[in-house]
């Protein structure tokens, strides 16, 4: 008698937690959105932008440089601080357009 009981137990036991097994599989797996979504294509400071200031405002703006201390073109700060005042030395439109998409993103 005792042992019948035990087993019904058992077996009420092992319903319950195939049915709960059977729970979770059944749920669909969720994929998150953002893992679905290609994260937006930031322009980078340093080897986008640097380079162009680099090819073009050297010495001046740059380590030793006699404005350095004042306008630091190595910092994506002073670019962003300067904004279109860029544009009276830089006529390049390709250059421009670059300058233009990294001032408009978002700041880091
Ligand atoms: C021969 C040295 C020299 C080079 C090369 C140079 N600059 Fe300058 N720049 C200066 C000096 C000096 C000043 C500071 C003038 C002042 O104190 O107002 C200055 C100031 C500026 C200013 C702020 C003044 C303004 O016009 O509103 C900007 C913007 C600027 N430079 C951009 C550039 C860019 C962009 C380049 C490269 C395409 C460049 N500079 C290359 C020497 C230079």
């Amino acid at each position: 008698m005792y042992i019948t009981r035990m087993r019904s137990l058992l077996l009420i036991l092992l319903l319950t937690l195939s049915l709960q097994a059977c729970d979770t599989d059944s749920d669909p797996s969720e994929t998150p959105m953002d893992k679905l979504v290609p994260p937006v294509k930031k322009l980078d400071f340093d080897t986008e932008i640097k380079p162009i200031f680099q090819a073009r405002c050297q010495p001046c703006h740059f380590q030793g440089g006699q404005v350095y201390d004042k306008m630091p073109f190595d910092k994506p700060e002073t670019i962003t601080r300067l904004g279109t005042k860029l544009f009276t030395r830089i006529k390049d439109e390709k250059e421009r357009s670059v300058i233009r998409e990294f001032l408009d993103q978002p700041a880091p």
